[in-house]
């Protein structure tokens, strides 16, 4: 048997043993390479006769051939076998529960929305909703705000025309004169959303969010908007005593006004709400001024009420220790991984809020 025989019949018998697609390589190399058995067998030729040249050369090729044959076929069955072994490892039993699949979080700012839902649907509020594309008249002129009220100016509002007819809500209150046009006393209502000023620092972002609130019904009073807020501030922050003070303020649309103060205190760089000397203002209230009313079709001699605009952001970052208000939108993957909520613990009262 001639050498180019012998070594012909090694690499089949490895071919034959090889395992791995790796180890195929390797043969492949050692037969069709530039060096490997074919080449060289070639390169031999050159000192042949011319008969013995032809003969030897169609030998070769006929080696060539059969050896290619054999590999295809190995590549093939260990292809196969291959794929086989890799769905075997892989098969999933999809009627097993899944197991790691809490890869996406709830921004806070969403969180806390609907805890404060859930806390207001305790008490029988309903969600409404308003665009945040806004008119004028809604944003201002109903809610009995006069013509050279500051906060129409343009530094504090984006007007979105030359007109100044339409803009960007500047809070959640127009949704107070749409809720009422749109339905019969009484009304009991929240209403989250996005409000936009010409804003920014670390406390305010040109886009924050408010959650309106309004109860009109036949003998609403200020002591209604209290124990509303009282109970309110003392479910959000999961505490039995809370430490309250209203501040008399103005709003245009409301009469009395009042500003809603939390006592807190720090401990150990951290806001303990409830107690302590320190104050924080966290709503703006007040009872619906009889204007609001009139200008929602509600007649202010049988039904009166109060509202309320809750800052949402502010009391995710009271609630859960963010210092940065403008953190919250940069949409920063790690910041919601860390800041975030679970996608399945959703916020009920009876089951804990954020726990
Ligand atoms: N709209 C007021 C604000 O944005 C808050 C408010 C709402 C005050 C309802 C009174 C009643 O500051």
């Amino acid at each position: 048997m001639s050498d180019f025989e012998k070594l012909k019949g090694e690499l089949k018998v490895k071919l034959n043993h090889a395992k791995t697609s790796q180890e195929v390589d390797i043969i492949r190399t050692n037969i069709f390479g530039k060096n490997g058995l074919i080449n060289s067998e070639f390169k031999k030729l050159g000192s042949l006769s011319p008969e013995d040249k032809k003969k030897v050369a169609s030998e070769i090729n006929n080696a060539k051939q059969e050896l290619t044959k054999l590999f295809n076929d190995k590549v093939l069955t260990l292809t196969n076998s291959e794929i086989d072994e890799q769905v075997k490892k892989e098969k999933d039993d999809v009627t097993l529960p899944e197991k790691d699949f809490r890869i996406g979080k709830i921004h806070p700012v969403s969180q806390v929305i609907d805890e404060i839902s859930s806390i207001f649907s305790e008490i029988g509020f309903s969600v409404e909703e308003g665009p945040d594309v806004e008119s004028e008249y809604y944003n201002f002129t109903a809610l009995n705000t006069p013509e050279n009220h500051p906060a129409k100016d343009m530094h504090d509002t984006f007007y979105l025309d030359k007109n100044m007819k339409t803009l960007l809500r500047t809070h959640t209150s127009p949704v107070q004169v749409r809720t009422m046009l749109n339905g019969k006393p009484p009304f009991k209502i929240i209403a989250p959303g996005r409000t936009y000023r010409s804003d920014s620092d670390q406390t305010h972002t040109p886009m924050f969010h408010q959650l309106e609130g309004l109860h009109i019904d036949k003998n609403i009073n200020m002591g209604h908007l209290k124990g509303c807020l009282n109970y309110f501030v003392k479910e959000f922050f999961e505490v039995d005593k809370i430490k309250m003070r209203f501040r008399p303020s103005h709003f245009p649309f409301t009469e009395p006004s009042a500003e809603v103060d939390i006592g807190y205190r720090v401990e150990n760089n951290k806001i303990v709400i409830g107690e302590g000397d320190k104050w924080l203002e966290i709503l703006g209230c007040g009872m619906v001024h009889p204007n609001v009313l009139k200008n929602s079709k509600v007649d202010p001699k049988k039904y009166q009420g109060f509202a309320f605009g809750i800052g949402i952001d502010r009391l995710a970052m009271l609630k859960y220790g963010i210092n940065d208000l403008r953190s919250f939108f940069e949409c920063d993957y790690r910041w919601l991984n860390y800041y975030g909520f679970d996608p399945l613990d959703v916020p009920t009262n009876y089951r804990g809020l954020s726990k």
